[in-house]
């Protein structure tokens, strides 16, 4: 259990970032001690919140070690998470790394089929749906990420597309399974760079789509893409939105924290 979890209107509300391929043993150990230490000092700092972080395979460890604190026992509250998994527990897989292996180094969580995962490294519904289930039969969340091109939302088809994603990834698990599962909806054209931020009035289907069909059997529906500290809080207030998980505007810790702040206050 966390330091700081606990319900908004029946749900904790997850405040999540993924450095993707982004910082160093110092700098990750930098942010998360500084991030362990701004929660210890200011408790109601995650109040209502489940913060998580996601570093880059060769940070975890580090980034386990400075989050349970100098004897292992003073735990941040903060869910560790891996940003990628093989879904066999081993052997001849060059250049992966399993389920077990993260978790051994700290993770309790794996994020699967984010969009540069599926667009550059060939991960498709069938791969995210074995890394679904070989993160819940080792006891670790599954966060899904799933979102449409813009084409697709140019189309109308958003809502379809989406929940085809999410059922293909999601189909034979058991209700205990899903428990431990969180949902990542995050418009392609929405994500990093090239992206632009979605207006609320563009995701209030493809939310009300999500809530009606996972609502009730995943442990939370998540919205990523261009979050930043001017709409966090109006993204918050969609119906079904039950977090954020953020890229560029979470890598600072700085940013990190205000955002935290932001969900604290509006999930007051
Ligand atoms: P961004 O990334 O916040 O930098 O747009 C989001 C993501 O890829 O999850």
């Amino acid at each position: 259990m966390s330091v700081g979890a606990s319900t908004v209107q029946g749900r904790t509300r997850w405040i999540g970032t993924s450095w993707k391929m982004n910082k160093t043993l110092a700098e990750a150990r930098d942010y998360a001690s500084g991030l362990a230490a701004a929660l210890r000092a200011e408790p109601g700092l995650a109040a209502g919140l489940q913060p998580f972080i996601i570093p880059p395979h060769t940070a975890i460890a580090a980034t386990s070690r400075v989050l349970a604190g100098p004897q292992g026992e003073d735990d941040a509250g903060v869910v560790l998470g891996a940003q990628n998994a093989h879904w066999e527990e081993s052997g001849a897989w060059t250049g992966e790394v399993s389920v077990p292996q993260v978790r051994d180094a700290g993770a309790q969580l794996v994020e699967i089929g984010h969009s540069e995962r599926r667009e550059h490294f060939g991960e498709t519904v069938e791969t995210t749906r074995w890394k679904v289930q070989a993160a819940r039969r080792h006891g670790l969340r599954a966060l899904l990420c799933i979102g449409e091109p813009g084409s697709v939302r140019d189309a109308g088809e958003s809502a379809a597309y989406i929940l085809d994603q999410a059922r293909g990834a999601l189909q034979g698990l058991s209700q205990e399974d899903l428990d431990g599962v969180l949902i990542a909806y995050e418009p392609i054209w929405a994500i990093g760079e090239n992206g632009r931020p979605a207006t609320v009035e563009e995701l209030r289907k493809p939310f009300r789509a999500l809530e009606a069909e996972f609502g009730e059997t995943v442990e939370g529906i998540l919205y990523g893409g261009s979050v930043n500290l001017d709409n966090a809080a109006e993204l918050l207030g969609i119906d079904g939105v039950d977090g954020l998980f953020v890229g560029r505007t979470a890598w600072q810790l700085e940013g990190y924290l205000q955002l935290l702040r932001i969900a604290g206050r509006q999930g007051a």
